[in-house]
């Protein structure tokens, strides 16, 4: 069964076709710098282009994308159908808590269903990490997987719209600075971006958090560990902020909210110790409050709601490469 699976280190042949070219999205770890920059200058066109413009070019047509979040989620699910539609995709919401998985269906059950319905991708969100890499492995060779979230281990388009975000206000990453603060440990997305940022050769990735928040093993990951908000902050060009990720936490790992927040949440204050031009970024969803403060949420430092617009955009590229991938496909 799918909940004893584990991801180990994944073969990069599972994500891409003997060609090179990207099959199924599970992880940015061991991407080719050249594959995400393909991503990156794919998703620019989509950006500049109109929605109206998009909808003229169905790269899609004929295919149908499902998603099934097992999780929930508002931006990434959004932003996948929007795009899948956008590219004139026919789309299906599987409503897990009114499907038959509630009634004993086994994972696999529930894709060969779908299967059987013509998917052609499957997005996926779970709460167990290697997810996405099982039905990748199990499912039709014409289907593609993009993993959406699994468990703490990865988020892959997230990071890659991120990096896009970066790109867009910063240009190289060789001369940057990058800061992620908060519940590192919990996080996948925060995983999956310094795997991305790390490809991408930005010049010093920093994580700030408190001990028990930060995983072990970062530093071989080449990441700069601070205890210390202020401290990590001087000079850094990017801020990314995470959320206190409660549901993954076992056991009391913080003294309250108003205690991290006093000591880790992102205040102006704060912000007076980075690069005068450095920007704020969060996944999402955040909590004012709690890792970050109003004024500087909604402040002009802030990229965190051009980070959701921007997901359109990768998400767009991301489902446009894979089904290219496919023998007479869109690329
Ligand atoms: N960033 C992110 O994954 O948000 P959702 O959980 O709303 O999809």
């Amino acid at each position: 069964m799918h909940s004893h699976f584990r991801p180990g280190p994944l073969p990069l042949a599972m994500q891409l076709t003997p060609e090179g070219r990207l099959k199924h999205l599970l992880t940015t770890e061991g991407l080719p710098a050249s594959l995400i920059h393909e991503i990156m200058d794919r998703a620019e066109q989509f950006v500049t282009l109109p929605a109206k413009q998009q909808k003229k070019a169905p790269l899609l047509r004929g295919k149908t994308v499902m998603n099934l979040f097992f999780e929930n989620s508002t931006r990434t699910r959004v932003t996948f159908e929007t795009a899948a539609q956008r590219l004139g995709a026919d789309v299906a919401n599987l409503d897990i808590r009114t499907s038959s998985a509630s009634k004993g269906e086994s994972l696999l059950d529930t894709v060969r269903n779908l299967e059987a319905m013509n998917a052609d991708i499957f997005v996926v969100r779970h709460e167990h990490a290697g997810t996405a890499q099982f039905i990748a492995r199990y499912s039709a060779p014409h289907v593609s997987v993009l993993n959406a979230g699994d468990g703490r281990h990865a988020h892959p388009t997230q990071a890659l719209l991120d990096m896009f975000t970066i790109r867009q206000r910063k240009g190289e990453f060789a001369p940057l600075r990058v800061a992620i603060v908060g519940d590192v440990m919990h996080s996948r997305v925060a995983r999956s971006q310094i795997h991305a940022l790390s490809i991408l050769g930005t010049g010093e990735i920093r994580v700030i958090a408190p001990r028990t928040l930060v995983p072990t093993g970062l530093e071989r990951m080449g990441v700069r560990v601070f205890h210390e908000l202020d401290a990590g902050l001087k000079d850094v060009d990017v801020v990314i902020m995470l959320r206190l990720q409660r549901e993954r936490m076992e056991g009391a790992l913080l003294p309250s909210e108003s205690e991290f927040f006093k000591l880790y949440g992102l205040k102006p204050e704060n912000l007076e110790r980075t690069r005068p031009d450095a920007i704020v970024m969060h996944p999402g969803p955040i909590n004012r409050g709690v890792e970050i403060d109003t004024e500087v949420a909604d402040g002009p430092r802030s990229v965190i709601l051009t980070q959701v617009t921007n997901g359109i955009a990768v998400r767009m590229a991301v489902m446009a490469m894979v089904m290219g991938a496919q023998a007479g496909g869109v690329a």
